[in-house]
């Protein structure tokens, strides 16, 4: 059982980021300049496709590996976010030749030796890391917890429903491409969809089961268990996960949205002991990486770091009820962000632990 890797931890770490020319990729390389990581080296994969390409980073050139046939020894810590099956292959090879793997995929997340960390909210999963391997959450739930982990420890959290409003830069850049021609395709015909309800022509559903331009998607991805999608059991399983709360309560319906960045859920929360708005409103105001806010919204979220709340209200429909609207940066905390904050936590506590 790894429980830390970091026995040689050095000051500055060598680094890797699987998936560096994605969405999510990119963010994290921005972050780790942004929050000056101690780097000592950086090393960039991706498929081959982009194997050779340039990318800049502190106003050098990094060329990109192809992961595939890399030899990824002497480094001490792997992000990755190149998809499910890239990481079900390769992050345990990765693990092996001595790296702490920060995983953005869904691949590991429900493994009982995974830890699956929102930074804020269970750090203290990272004492343990059995496979050498850390999951983030999925962009939905992420945006969620650090709201809900303060209100859980005041008033016991027994049940969660929420409706979700998801940007498409959740599905990479081939979402956004998907938008984007649609909303080209779609708007000489706006007009008359407004006046006359006439058709517009999109063209074909890509991705998504319907056009996500002009449209709301209310099947995101394939279903899964009892006419759930794998997105609202993701929600439901890594919530439990996170707050610990094994027999939490929940029901999701995750819909996709025409907005870029920034995914938006309302919450209906149902509590053990009574919590008021005010009382609510109080704990989230001190609560780390949360702002409330008056009318949180994707826009206002898009490129800054904390989750956003606010329409907290009682939900009169059951006993110990709040209901609220939680917003958030899908490619920073909802995954770019967390997953460096992660990488944060570990040099900390390693610093820490070579100093005692
Ligand atoms: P590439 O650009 O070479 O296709 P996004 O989610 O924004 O679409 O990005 C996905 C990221 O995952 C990209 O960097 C992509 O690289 C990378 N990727 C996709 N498939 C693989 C693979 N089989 N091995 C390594 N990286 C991959």
């Amino acid at each position: 059982m790894i429980v830390t890797h970091f026995s040689t931890f050095p000051a500055r770490l060598n680094v890797g980021i699987v998936g560096a020319t994605g969405l999510v990729g990119s963010m994290m390389l921005a972050l780790l300049a942004e929050r000056a990581f101690p780097i000592a080296s950086l090393r960039l994969f991706a498929s081959a496709r982009s194997a050779g390409k340039p990318v800049s980073f502190g106003g050098q050139d990094i060329l990109v590996e192809d992961a595939a046939t890399a030899d990824f020894s002497g480094l001490d810590i792997v992000f990755f976010s190149a998809g499910g099956s890239t990481s079900r292959g390769l992050a345990p090879r990765v693990a092996a030749a001595g790296a702490i793997v920060i995983d953005n995929s869904s691949a590991w997340r429900s493994d009982p030796d995974v830890p699956l960390v929102v930074a804020e909210v269970n750090p203290h999963a990272l004492d343990i890391i059995p496979k050498g391997i850390v999951a983030n959450p999925n962009c939905t739930t992420m945006a969620a917890m650090p709201v809900l982990k303060p209100l859980h420890r005041a008033a016991g959290l027994k049940r969660l429903i929420a409706s979700t409003y998801q940007a498409v830069s959740g599905g990479g850049m081939e979402g956004v491409e998907i938008l984007q021609d649609q909303i080209a395709r779609g708007a000489d015909g706006c007009a008359a969809l407004a006046q006359q309800g006439d058709a517009v022509d999109l063209g074909e559903a890509r991705k998504w089961t319907v056009p996500i331009g002009f449209n709301v998607v209310p099947l995101n991805y394939v279903l899964g268990e009892e006419g759930y999608t794998e997105e609202e059991l993701k929600l439901r399983d890594e919530s439990r996960k996170i707050l610990e709360l094994p027999d939490l309560a929940v029901s999701g319906t995750c819909v996709r949205v025409p907005v870029f960045t920034g995914h938006a859920l309302s919450l209906n929360l149902q509590f053990e002991r009574p919590l008021s708005a005010e009382q609510a409103l109080g704990l989230l105001g001190q609560a780390p990486g949360v702002v409330v806010t008056e009318v949180p919204n994707p826009l206002d979220a898009t490129g800054k770091d904390p989750v956003f709340v606010g329409r907290v209200r009682r939900d009169p429909t059951v006993a110990h009820g709040l209901a609220l609207f939680v917003v958030g940066d899908n490619l920073r905390k909802g995954a770019a962000l967390n997953a460096v904050q992660i990488a944060e936590v570990l040099v900390s506590r390693e610093k820490a632990r070579q100093a005692a």
